[in-house]
């Protein structure tokens, strides 16, 4: 990053953004999340309405939240409050770095899985497993390990406070360049892999295939919280990495692209696994444990399957790496911005506060698996809640500020630098955005909470 006139630090480049913010979008939500909630959710009409969530609601909803980042170049409080008197708007980036800090907790624990792959790709363990059922049966050992979770989750904290305590710039755009491209190489391969298996065309077919009958409230409540969830929407975290954007940049363009990139790796990642889920005759809906019963299986059968392994792991912990990343810094920024502190403190004190809330949801798979609030586990509560919760509702008043409260002739400007010629040549776009920002994605969300809560 380098600093613009103001003092505060910028991209370094106009890819910079896009890329970082490709960083914390694309991550275990692609690889791990969004397969294993197409697998419990029938598969393609899961994939349509994320589909639809991602244009009618995902994009307009980022290009809204960057925007305030980029306007006000402050972290999500502070944001509102140059932006806005009233603390009521004040709390909604509050209600964000809650959220942030709630996900840090349980996507950690999964996260330390895939760190304890790496280790046991080296082990040349996965080579083993050419059937999902032995992949499971490994896998279950791992997560009936109490100290194995929680000792991953420890580790894998402690690296996210490391990058974000020494600072967050410079480690993250240089190491979204290397891994974003990387990773991306891995999973072609993969999926070239899963798409030559015999029987790889019944996958294809359970993922673009429709049965609309499996359309459900639970279904689009999912499928909108996907949608957040992977676009890393809704609490701050594109906020704050828009504010350090620069004025020149083209955001709705750099929004599009992240966007596209981002669903188009979850959807690479759904072929590479359900190609295999069903040439192996295995069962879509087995939850978070998905890729690592699934991927183990198409090692055993690529050459040079052993550092294919090693290397995928490594890539896929990386891509967590720049999401955990994400979203400490968010609850970093605000501590230092608003209350003061030192950077130093902001993150000790909140990675382990984030550690202490992650142990439980490393317990729910083993000690604390029957411990449950309805047919939830603390894990399970933790990611519905944020995801499925506060997310939408994030999103949902990023919407109305700016669609309604801002002033949309500020916002008019606002958006206009650096994307003139897109708008002189689209002018449409313009009101689109508004009627969509105005109407149509804070009444979706909204619809959507109020009925999957059964209340309409
Ligand atoms: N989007 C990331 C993923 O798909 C996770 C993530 C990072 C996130 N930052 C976030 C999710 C902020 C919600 C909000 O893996």
């Amino acid at each position: 990053m380098i600093p613009n006139n103001s003092g505060r630090e910028q991209w370094g480049s106009r890819a910079g953004f896009i890329l970082a913010a490709a960083g914390s979008a694309v991550g275990l939500g692609n690889i791990w999340r969004f397969p294993y909630l197409a697998g419990e959710n029938g598969g393609a009409a899961f994939i349509f309405v994320y589909i639809l969530c991602v244009l009618l609601i995902g994009i307009p909803v980022l290009i809204a939240e960057v925007l305030i980042g980029r306007s006000a170049h402050k972290n999500p409080v502070g944001s509102f409050k140059s932006l806005h008197p009233s603390p009521f708007w004040h709390s909604v980036g509050g209600i964000g770095v809650i959220a942030g800090f709630v996900i840090l907790s349980f996507y950690t624990v999964v996260a330390g899985w895939t760190l304890g792959y790496i280790y046991e790709a080296i082990n040349g363990n996965l080579l083993q497993y050419s059937l999902p059922d032995i992949a499971q049966s490994h896998f279950s050992d791992l997560l009936a390990d109490a100290y194995w979770n929680v000792g991953l989750l420890t580790a894998f904290m402690l690296l996210t406070m490391g990058i974000v305590y020494f600072g967050v710039q410079k480690g993250i755009e240089r190491g979204s360049k290397i891994m974003m491209p990387m990773l991306f190489i891995l999973l072609l391969v993969l999926m070239i892999r899963g798409l030559t298996l015999d029987g790889a065309s019944k996958g294809l077919e359970y993922l673009f295939n429709p049965d609309w009958s499996k359309i459900t409230t639970g279904v689009v409540l999912a499928a909108m919280g996907q949608a957040f969830f992977s676009m890393s929407l809704g609490m701050g975290a594109m906020l704050t990495y828009g504010s350090y954007m620069s004025m020149k940049d083209n955001l709705p363009a750099a929004s599009i692209w992240i966007a596209t990139l981002d669903a188009l790796i979850a959807i690479i990642a759904g072929i590479s696994i359900f190609t295999v889920v069903f040439a192996t005759g295995q069962n879509p809906d087995v939850g978070p444990s998905l890729i690592f019963r699934t991927l183990p299986v198409v090692f055993t059968k690529i050459p040079g399957g052993f550092y294919f392994s090693i290397l995928f792991f490594i890539a896929l912990t990386l891509a967590a790496l720049t999401s955990t990343v994400s979203l400490l810094e968010v609850v970093t920024a605000y501590f230092v911005d608003e209350k003061g502190w030192s950077r130093r403190k902001a993150v000790v004190v909140f990675g382990f506060a984030a550690l202490l809330l992650g142990v439980p949801s490393a317990l729910s798979f083993n000690i604390l698996a029957d411990f449950k609030f309805g047919e939830f586990t603390f894990f399970d509560l933790s990611e519905f809640l944020s995801s499925n919760l506060l997310l939408p509702l994030g999103g949902f008043f990023i919407s109305i500020f700016v669609g309604w409260v801002w002033g949309f002739d500020k916002v008019k400007n606002e958006i206009r630098q650096g994307a003139e010629s897109l708008f002189d040549k689209y002018p449409w776009m313009l009101n689109y955005w508004k009627f969509i920002l105005r109407f149509v994605a804070p009444v979706l969300i909204i619809v959507i909470l109020l009925s999957s809560i059964g209340i309409i």
